[in-house]
C-alpha cells in the first residue's frame, strides 16, 4: 500500500505546484484526487481487500494522506482568492480609494418602537409594567371582567377558542385581573401585550394585534385622572398640538365607559381611506373600575375606586408613522420594515 501512496502523492505535489493561483486547475486537481473517482478515493477502496492485519496501519497512511491534500487544497483555494483580488487591484479593476459599502443594519418593528415609548412614559409616570398568557381563561378573560355568559364579545366569531375554558385572549384586560389579584392596592399598573380576535381584516383590523392596557387603583381615582393621564400620556407621545376626545362608550367591566380617539393624522382630520372618512381615529376604551370587577377579585368598591384604559398599539403605530393599512405591519416586507431606522 505504501508503494502505492506515495507515487500518488507525489503526483499531487507536481499538479498542484502547476496549478498555485488558478482557482479552476485546483478544483480540477479536488476532483482527481478526491473526487468519486479520485485516486485517493481509489485507494480508500482498495482497504477493502487487504487482510484484518494490514488494514488499521495502511487506514492510517490513507487517511492522513486524504487530510494533507485536503489541506493543502484549502490553503491552494483560499491563496488563489488572494492573488485574484491582488491581480483586480494592480490592474485597477477594484478601485481601492472608494468609500467602502455599508454593512445592512436592521432596525427595530414599528410596533416595538411606540411599545418601549409608551412603556418609558408611563414608567417615568410611576407605573409598573406587567405581563400576562395570551392563552387565557374563560374567568380572567370575561368572568371577572363582568362580561356575562350571553355577552356578544363571547360569541364564537370574535374569540379564538383553544380547548375548553382556554382561549387566546381577546384583550388584555384579563391582566388587570391578575395584577389585582396578586397586589393589593393602591396599584399603577399597565401591560402592553397581544391580543387575538376572529374580526373581519382590513385596514384597521388584525387577527392579532397589540394592546397596552392601564389600571390605577387608588383612594379617591376619578374620570379627572383618567381624562388627565390619558392627555399627559398623548401629549407626551405625539406632541402638545395633538387632538384627543372621549365619547361615551359601553365596556361590561367600566362604568362609566368611553371610547377614546385621536384625530387622524394621515389625513389631518379631513376623512381618509385610513379613518374611514370621519377624520377620526378610535385609538382604545376606558373608563372607571366596575365595582362587579372589584369584588371578583376581593377588593372593596367602598374603599377603593380606579380608572382604566386599553388601547390598539397597532393603530398609534399607524398615526405615529402615517402607516395607511395595518396589514403592512404583519406581511414582514424589507422595503417597509426599512424605513423605520432606530
Ligand atoms: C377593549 O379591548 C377593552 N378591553 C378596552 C378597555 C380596557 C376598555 C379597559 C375599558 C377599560 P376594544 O374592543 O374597543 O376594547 O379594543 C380596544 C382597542 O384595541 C381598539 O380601539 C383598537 O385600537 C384596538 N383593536 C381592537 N380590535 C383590533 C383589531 N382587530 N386590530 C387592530 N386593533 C384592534
Amino acid at each position: 500500500m505504501r508503494d502505492l501512496l506515495e507515487p500518488i502523492e507525489r503526483g499531487f505535489e507536481e499538479a498542484l505546484a502547476e496549478a498555485r493561483g488558478d482557482a479552476d486547475a485546483i478544483e480540477k486537481l479536488r476532483v482527481r484526487f478526491l473526487g468519486r473517482k479520485g485516486e485517493v478515493t481509489a485507494l480508500m477502496k482498495q482497504l477493502r481487500t487487504l487482510s484484518a492485519d494490514e488494514r488499521p496501519a495502511a487506514g492510517k497512511a490513507v487517511n492522513d494522506l486524504k487530510v494533507r491534500v485536503q489541506t493543502a487544497l484549502e490553503a491552494a483555494v483560499s491563496g488563489a482568492a488572494e492573488e485574484g483580488r491582488r491581480r483586480e487591484v494592480e490592474s485597477g479593476a477594484i478601485d481601492v480609494s472608494l468609500p467602502g459599502r455599508r454593512p445592512w443594519r436592521g432596525s427595530l418593528h414599528p410596533v416595538t418602537t411606540v411599545t418601549r415609548e409608551l412603556e418609558r412614559i408611563f414608567r417615568e409616570m410611576g407605573y409598573s409594567v406587567e405581563r400576562g398568557p395570551e392563552i387565557e381563561d374563560d374567568f380572567h378573560n370575561f368572568q371577572a371582567l363582568n362580561i356575562p355568559p350571553d355577552h356578544p364579545a363571547r360569541d364564537d366569531s370574535d374569540t379564538f377558542y383553544v380547548r375548553g375554558e382556554l382561549l387566546l385572549r381577546t384583550h388584555t384586560s384579563p391582566v388587570q385581573i391578575r395584577t389585582m389579584e396578586a397586589h393589593s392596592p393602591p396599584i399603577r399598573m399597565i401591560c402592553p401585550g397581544r391580543a387575538y380576535r376572529h374580526d373581519q381584516i382590513d385596514a384597521t383590523h388584525l387577527p392579532m394585534f397589540h394592546q397596552l392596557e392601564a389600571l390605577v387603583v387608588d383612594r379617591g381615582i376619578s374620570m379627572a385622572d383618567l381624562k388627565g393621564t390619558l392627555e399627559a400620556v398623548w401629549k407626551r407621545f405625539f406632541g402638545e398640538e395633538v387632538r384627543t376626545r372621549l365619547r361615551p362608550g359601553y365596556f361590561p367591566f367600566v362604568e362609566p365607559g368611553c371610547e377614546y380617539d385621536i384625530s387622524c393624522r394621515v389625513c389631518d382630520g379631513s376623512g381618509c381611506r385610513t379613518c374611514k372618512g370621519g377624520g377620526w381615529i378610535e385609538l382604545g376604551g376606558a373608563g372607571m373600575v366596575h365595582p362587579a370587577v372589584f369584588e371578583a377579585v376581593g377588593i372593596d368598591p367602598e374603599i377603593w375606586t380606579g380608572f382604566a384604559f386599553g388601547l390598539g398599539i397597532d393603530r398609534i403605530a399607524m398615526m405615529r408613522y402615517e402607516i395607511e393599512d395595518l396589514r403592512l405591519l404583519l406581511e414582514n416586507d424589507s422595503r417597509f420594515l426599512a424605513q423605520f431606522p432606530v
